[in-house]
């Protein structure tokens, strides 16, 4: 297949492309910068520049390709609404290019604010929203466009796709370990996050794109159900920082803008996208890579 993938040069990203390749498919990435563009070329990947909010680039991008893996994301933690906004607008240019073809589109999702009191699964349903919602609401609007001909495909991600060299929410919950000199959890570190190692997320993308039908929400969960305390003492002994519990109204002043996420309950299931796709997850866990040095050692 010749595939389009948006964020390409991006953590998840940079890994689906080696998977895509390494499986045989042509990929067109999507790159905004010279870096990321001969990063790409150095890959054998063919360099479309462009942008989210050229939406040109991206009919370009759709036009070119067999299927379409979308993981760009401008993540300006300063303006979620700007970066919502861009998100709809690029989907929706996207599906319209899409419509009518039944070629796949695999989007990217994350679980927040998706339920609360068990881990979530890939029946429930995002809230309905509209363009209000999270990310402009682009997993629903996704979906809608089934009926219009095209093979939607989420994938929702855990809230740690981990690694040697990510700079997701653990890596800015390391960085404030270090800067505030304690590694913290908050309240009683009984929020539940789940996590995939980067690997195995790039994999189950490769197999979306490849079989998973229309309509499909797929979790890149290998961990169901991981303590934010566990989180916090795993960094604090790679870091060589003591852990200690943060009260959750100073929980702000203490993360930084991760704290929201910190707080929130991100456990879920991936046994319904296990037995739909044959995907066995292999790679280490996120406290494995932590205790392993992935996020900075303090010796
Ligand atoms: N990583 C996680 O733990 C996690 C968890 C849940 C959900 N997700 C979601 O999964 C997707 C991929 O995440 P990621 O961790 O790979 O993100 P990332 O490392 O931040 O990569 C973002 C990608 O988007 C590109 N990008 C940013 N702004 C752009 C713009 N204006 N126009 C075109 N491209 C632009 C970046 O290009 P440059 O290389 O040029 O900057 C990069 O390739 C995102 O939707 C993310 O929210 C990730």
């Amino acid at each position: 297949m010749r595939v389009f993938v948006t964020g390409a040069s991006g953590w998840i990203g940079s890994a689906t492309v080696d998977e895509l390749l390494a499986a045989d498919h042509e990929v067109v990435g999507l790159a905004r910068s010279d870096a990321s563009a001969a990063a790409l070329q150095g890959k054998g990947v063919t360099v479309l520049r462009g942008d989210l909010d050229d939406l040109d680039s991206l009919r370009r991008g759709v036009a070119a390709a067999d299927g379409v893996v979308h993981l760009a994301n401008k993540h300006d933690w300063a303006d979620p609404a700007g970066t919502d906004r861009a998100e709809r607008l690029a989907v929706e240019t996207m599906l319209d290019a899409l419509a009518g073809s039944h070629r796949p589109f695999v989007i990217a999702n994350g679980l927040s604010y998706l339920v609360k009191d068990r881990p979530a699964t890939e029946s429930d349903v995002s809230p309905d929203l509209g363009p209000e919602a999270a990310r402009g609401g682009s997993e629903n609007l996704a979906l809608d466009y089934v009926t219009r001909g095209v093979r939607s495909v989420i994938v929702r991600f855990a809230p740690s796709v981990h690694g040697a060299g990510d700079w997701g929410f653990v890596a800015f919950l390391a960085a404030a370990a270090r800067e505030q000199g304690v590694s913290g959890y908050i309240g009683d570190g009984s929020t539940l996050w789940s996590a995939v190692h980067r690997s195995d997320a790039a994999r189950l993308i490769r197999l979306g794109l490849e079989k998973a039908p229309a309509g499909t929400r797929m979790h890149a969960v290998a961990e169901e159900a991981v303590s934010t305390r566990s989180i916090a003492e795993a960094l604090g002994e790679a870091l060589g920082l003591p852990v200690a519990s943060v009260e959750p109204e100073k929980a702000d002043a203490h993360f930084g803008f991760v704290a929201e996420f910190f707080g929130l309950p991100m456990a879920a299931s991936s046994a319904r996208t296990r037995k739909l796709l044959g995907w066995v997850p292999t790679g280490p866990t996120l406290a494995e890579d932590i205790r392993a040095g992935a996020y900075g050692s303090g010796q």
